[in-house]
């Protein structure tokens, strides 16, 4: 069993100067030059170990949480969450990967520190915020488990722990949605997450505020092919829509507005296993979900590279033998616009 220790300091994770392969009509990075190449991650469930929850924890929905943890092998299968994230880290600096994209489940049942301990982790902890070191950019969003309860809805742990990730344009100073440019492309944040006080509800929403929000924002934006990231998918790997407690509230509202947002692709996170999904008469967008980067056997992550509208997806799986990222699957495809 390894000791983690959550609470050291991790260098910063830096832009990388690696050489990568030239592309044709590539896109790059406006700042480093280097061919725009963006990683995406997402359900990460790290569990802090060996803390003791109160009687009221054990009265609220953590209480059920433990139980799934303990008892039907949740925390078994994310054992290997703490090494799998320092290789992580070496392996984005390795590929020289310029922007991050995050879409949730950072923590587990919203034990203190969680959100935090995934930062460090990452390079982007506290103590590296602070001392404004630079740090690679990227885009983080909630999953529901960095919303377990309403604390951690109210203490905004992930927000804090997450904050570097967070920089964007924004309507007046309301959190959500924000969008950030990199190179020719809008990286649109959106929350999904919220608190379902009964255990099995998994459900995601996007309230009818921040939804407003998004309209307003997307109408603000100027040229440049946008992509949309959230916790929440729009449909499973089958086309067929996710199980009624485990999908997005309001899902009708928000695919009779989609199209009206212009935007090319729904990155996000939720369902465990990594998929692309290509637009079809039911659905105006492409879909994809990078899956759990460090669920046991199912570990991956995915890189995008773009050529103006086209863009390629890499789906890199976990090698536990060589305690590594392998590359297994190459997705090249067109954006609609
Ligand atoms: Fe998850
Ligand atoms: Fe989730």
């Amino acid at each position: 069993m390894i000791s983690p220790d959550f609470s050291s300091m991790n260098p910063p994770l830096n832009r990388s100067s690696n050489d990568q392969p030239e592309l044709a009509n590539e896109v790059s990075d406006s700042q480093t030059n280097l061919p725009l190449r963006i990683a995406h991650f997402s359900d990460i469930h790290l569990l802090i170990p060996n803390h003791r929850c109160s009687l009221s924890d054990y009265l609220s929905k953590k209480g059920w949480g433990r139980i799934n943890l303990h008892c039907l092998g949740r925390a078994y299968r994310f054992r290997f969450a703490l090494p799998i994230l320092q290789q992580l880290r070496k392996h984005m600096e390795k590929m020289a990967v310029n922007h991050i994209v995050f879409s949730g489940d950072a923590g587990t049942i919203g034990i203190p520190g969680e959100c935090e301990a995934v930062a460090n982790l990452l390079g982007i902890g506290k103590e590296n915020r602070d001392n404004n070191a630079t740090l690679i950019p990227g885009l983080a969003v909630p999953g529901n488990h960095d919303r377990y309860t309403w604390r951690e809805e109210k203490s905004q742990e992930f927000e804090q722990a997450f904050s570097c990730w967070q920089k964007g344009e924004r309507i007046d100073n309301h959190r959500y949605p924000f969008a950030q440019k990199v190179g020719n492309y809008w990286l649109i944040a959106v929350n999904s997450a919220r608190p379902n006080p009964i255990p099995f509800d998994a459900r995601g929403e996007i309230d009818s505020a921040q939804f407003d929000r998004l309209i307003q924002l997307c109408s603000q934006l100027n040229d440049g092919i946008r992509i949309l990231v959230t916790h929440y998918p729009l449909r499973r790997p089958n086309g067929q829509l996710e199980g009624y407690f485990r999908r997005l509230r309001h899902l009708d509202q928000v695919m009779r507005v989609l199209p009206s947002l212009n935007i090319s692709l729904w990155l996000h996170g939720h369902i465990h296993h990594s998929f692309f999904l290509d637009k079809h008469p039911d659905l105006p967008l492409i879909t994809i979900g990078s899956g759990s980067v460090t669920q046991e056997y199912r570990w991956s992550y995915h890189h995008y590279l773009f050529h103006d509208q086209h863009m390629t997806m890499e789906r890199y799986h976990y090698d536990p033998v060589i305690s590594d990222f392998v590359l297994q699957e190459t997705i090249p495809f067109r954006l609609p616009v």
